[in-house]
């Protein structure tokens, strides 16, 4: 009742506003012909309908939203920030303009059937209004994305008395294609800070991203605070590859990333790596070790030569507490055991270990993830493998009835160099050059079913790189072309027509000052933006 009454008052405030613009009424404004249709939008929407005006976007704008249900107020700001950004406009939010209100952005929540899911959406935009529909906030903050992603860069000052951004008109109907939509940073081999991981969750938001995972542990480094086993960062924490001095997140830094990546709508996995790849735990704890021999400091770049000592109860106990106490910092579903690698633990080992781990992350109420390699263990349905390397381990879990997380190395790795002249990254999977990123199907690749595929996700490990410039250079512009194949449905996917849009993309990325790969395969639009690249000796 509450909520029909709040709805009737917006609705009579919208009424209002529009009948002061109507009764103000300006001289019509002649677009030039827009068409939604050709827009820049990555990921690429399901449905888009062009009506080929223009919705004009100016300091007579006010964003209106739904204020009963939870989040769709701070999209509202969020989007009147974002706009801001672009084009130094102060957009109201479900304020009463003094000004008359010539348009309105209105975000709405909507119980419409044909919003399948929380994160669908309808953008329904006019020349006096742009309407986004969708469940849930979720939903709402996608539909955002698309909208920044059709504001012009530079507005039109010749059309009106003020600044004016034409916005093309039409009707957009869009679902994502998995829900599972991630990148993984290894912070473990090089350490990056929470600005570092802050900045890339903002590019992420803006492609739809909606999976952070951090790689918090390996051989070179354990990189967050466990109040209860404290030389884990200490000493852990000191080093990295290269003999550089490490980092670690405090808990409270690590809960900063969590709330900032969750006020973008995406879901923090953490990963401690285990049994193997666990120098820097052994080190700092010398019990834990089970290779039998005697541990110090790595900053090196191999791999496969630790592991837990499986057969010791203080190992479990130690276990417990470091998945308690980050399971209790971290509100989304999913604990990232590692399981790779684990090249000098006993294959009888390995699988008792995967066994034991599984129960206790069950016990903290988190969904495990592994890399592939844990199939071979005894786990349920419920576990996830991630696919990364053996088809073997996938069809195991497609058998087990467990979902797959799709980041194939020679397609999804952002750590392997686009070619030989690549100045970051390896190749040991292959050269992945932007193309060869973009075309593969995840629906079915490898033969495995779509109904096991939850997702798919681009991991950027950090033996090569240590700067934010470094891990752009190699995350972009590949990542998002991950976007696309992971919330685009694959009738909606074609190489061509994605190296356009993508080529549009440089004015967005040079504005937030991404030094993303130049790829010679794109032809990159030039922008007021646009940087020199500095070269170094
Ligand atoms: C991996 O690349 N070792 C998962």
């Amino acid at each position: 009742m509450k909520s029909i009454l709040i709805k009737t008052i917006l609705a009579v405030i919208i009424m209002g506003a529009l009948v002061a613009c109507a009764e103000n009424k300006k001289p019509e404004i002649n677009f030039p012909p827009t068409d939604l249709s050709v827009a820049n939008m990555i990921p690429k929407p399901l449905k888009t309908i062009a009506t080929n005006n223009a919705f004009g976007l100016d300091q007579f704008t006010t964003i209106y939203t739904s204020q009963t249900d939870n989040g769709f107020v701070e999209v509202g700001h969020y989007l009147s920030d974002k706009i801001s950004e672009v084009t130094k406009l102060n957009l109201l939010v479900n304020e009463k303009s003094e000004n008359t209100v010539d348009r309105i952005i209105y975000i709405n929540q909507s119980d419409s059937t044909d919003l399948a899911t929380n994160e669908s959406y309808q953008l329904y935009i006019t020349k006096d209004s742009a309407i986004i529909n969708s469940k849930t906030a979720e939903g709402a903050f996608r539909a955002v994305q698309t909208f920044r992603q059709i504001i012009p860069e530079s507005s039109n000052d010749t059309l009106a008395e003020q600044p004016i951004w034409p916005i093309p008109t039409g009707k957009i109907i869009d679902a994502p294609n998995f829900e599972y939509r991630g990148s993984m940073l290894d912070v473990a081999r090089h350490f990056f800070s929470v600005e570092d991981v802050k900045k890339y969750i903002d590019i992420l938001a803006y492609y739809k991203y909606s999976i952070l995972h951090l790689h918090l542990s390996d051989d070179q480094g354990w990189r967050i605070e466990i109040k209860s086993w404290p030389k884990l960062t200490e000493v852990g924490g000191s080093t990295e590859v290269g003999g550089e001095s490490g980092g670690f997140y405090t808990q409270e830094e690590y809960k900063e990333i969590v709330d900032y990546a969750a006020a973008n709508y995406i879901t923090v996995v953490p990963e401690i790596d285990m049994p193997g790849h666990t120098n820097a735990a052994s080190v700092s704890y010398p019990f834990l070790n089970g290779n039998g021999k005697k541990v110090k400091l790595y900053e090196g770049t191999h791999v496969g030569f630790s592991t837990f000592d499986t057969r010791k109860d203080t190992v479990y106990a130690f276990i417990d507490d470091v998945v308690r106490e980050i399971s209790a910092i971290t509100p989304g579903p999913y604990f990232h055991m590692g399981g790779d690698e684990s090249h000098v633990t006993k294959k009888n080992d390995y699988i008792h270990f995967v066994n034991k781990v599984e129960k206790i992350v069950k016990k903290y109420g988190k969904r495990m993830i592994g890399w592939d390699e844990i199939v071979t263990a005894d786990i349920d349905n419920q576990a996830i493998a991630q696919f990364w390397s053996s088809k073997e381990n996938a069809d195991m879990a497609v058998k087990k009835g467990m979902k797959v997380i799709l980041s194939p190395a020679k397609k999804a790795y952002l750590d392997m160099q686009y070619d030989s002249l690549s100045k970051h990254g390896l190749h040991w999977a292959a050269f992945v050059p932007v193309d060869s990123a973009y075309i593969w199907t995840p629906e079915n690749y490898e033969g495995i079913p779509t109904e096991n595929i939850l997702g798919i996700e681009a991991p950027l490990w950090s033996e090569t790189i240590s700067t934010i410039d470094e891990l752009e250079y190699l995350a972009f512009p590949r990542a998002i072309g991950h976007a696309e194949l992971s919330w685009s449905t694959q009738e909606n996917r074609d190489w061509g027509n994605y190296k356009v849009r993508l080529a549009n993309q440089a004015p967005y990325l040079d504005r937030m000052d991404v030094k993303y790969y130049p790829s010679k395969l794109i032809d990159w639009k030039k922008s007021k933006y646009s940087y020199t690249e500095i070269k170094k000796d």
